[in-house]
C-alpha cells in the first residue's frame, strides 16, 4: 500500500457568509503498487482538492492520510518534501516547465535537491525518459518552442525521473487536442505497465478514465 486514506473529509468556511461546506465527506480510498485509477465527476465537486490530500499538498480537515502505513500528520516538512519530491510525481493541466531553462535542464530541476544533476547515471536517464516519449531531439529546446502536448510530454519525464512510486495526474490532457491527449494516455499506461508505478488521473476525458483499470466517481463528497 502506498496511499491509504480512511474516514477523510475536508470543509471550507465561505469567508462572505461563514457557512460550512463539506468538499469531501468520509472518504476511503487506497493506491497500492501498480494501480491505474481515475477520478471523475463534476467541476467543483473535489476532485482536485481530493488529489491534493492524496499527494500530500492539502491536508483533510478530519480523517487519517497514511503513507506506506505512517500517519503523514507525524511527518515534519522535511520528511514531506522528500516524500512529495522522491516518492510522488505530479503532472498538472499546465507542465509547468521554466521557460528559461531547456528540456533537458527542466526535466533535471527536480533532482537538485538530490545533489547529482551532473551525475552519469541521471543524464542517460533523462535522456533514455525523453526519448521513449519522443522527444530525443529537442532536448535543447525551451518550452516556448515547443508544443503544448510535447511540454506535457517533457513534464510527465520530469515527474518520472526520481523514479516515484506514484504518478498524480491533474487533468493532464486539459488543454490538448485529442491526437495530443490519446497519446499523452497512452504514454501514462506504458508507463504503468513497463515501470510499474502507480498513477492517479484526475479527468473529465471519459476516454482517457476508461484506459485505467478502475474508475472512481466523486459526487456530492463522497467517492463511489
Ligand atoms: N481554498 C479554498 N477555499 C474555499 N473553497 C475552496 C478552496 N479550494 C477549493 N474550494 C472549493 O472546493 C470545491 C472543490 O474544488 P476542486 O478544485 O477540488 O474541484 P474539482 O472537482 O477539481 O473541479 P474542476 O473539475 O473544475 O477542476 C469547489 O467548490 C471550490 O470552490
Ligand atoms: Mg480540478
Amino acid at each position: 500500500m502506498i496511499i491509504e486514506l480512511s474516514k477523510v473529509g475536508k470543509s471550507y468556511i465561505n469567508p462572505g457568509t461563514n457557512i460550512h461546506r463539506d468538499v469531501l465527506a468520509d472518504i476511503n480510498f487506497q493506491v497500492n503498487s501498480g494501480d491505474s485509477i481515475a477520478i471523475i465527476g463534476p467541476s467543483g465537486s473535489g476532485k482536485s482538492t481530493l488529489l491534493n490530500i492524496i499527494g500530500t499538498l492539502d491536508t483533510p480537515s478530519s480523517g487519517i492520510v497514511k503513507f506506506k502505513g505512517d500517519d503523514v500528520v507525524s511527518f515534519d516538512e522535511k520528511r514531506l518534501a522528500q516524500v512529495r519530491n522522491r516518492n510522488i510525481g505530479f503532472v498538472f493541466q499546465s507542465h509547468h516547465l521554466l521557460p528559461q531553462l531547456s528540456l533537458i535542464e527542466n526535466v533535471l530541476v527536480p533532482i537538485i535537491p538530490n545533489g547529482k544533476v551532473n551525475g552519469k547515471a541521471i543524464s542517460a536517464r533523462a535522456m533514455e525518459l525523453l526519448d521513449s516519449v519522443g522527444l530525443a531531439d529537442r532536448i535543447h529546446q525551451r518550452p516556448g518552442q515547443l508544443s503544448g502536448g510535447e511540454c506535457q510530454r517533457a513534464a510527465l519525464v520530469r515527474a518520472l525521473i526520481n523514479q516515484p512510486e506514484l504518478i498524480l495526474a491533474d487533468e493532464p490532457t486539459g488543454s490538448l487536442d485529442q491526437d495530443s491527449a490519446g497519446q499523452l494516455g497512452d504514454l501514462l499506461l506504458d508507463i504503468n505497465k513497463k515501470h510499474n508505478v502507480a498513477i492517479v488521473v484526475v479527468t473529465h476525458s471519459l476516454t482517457l478514465a476508461e484506459k485505467m483499470k478502475s474508475i472512481y466517481r466523486l459526487s456530492h463528497g463522497k467517492l463511489e
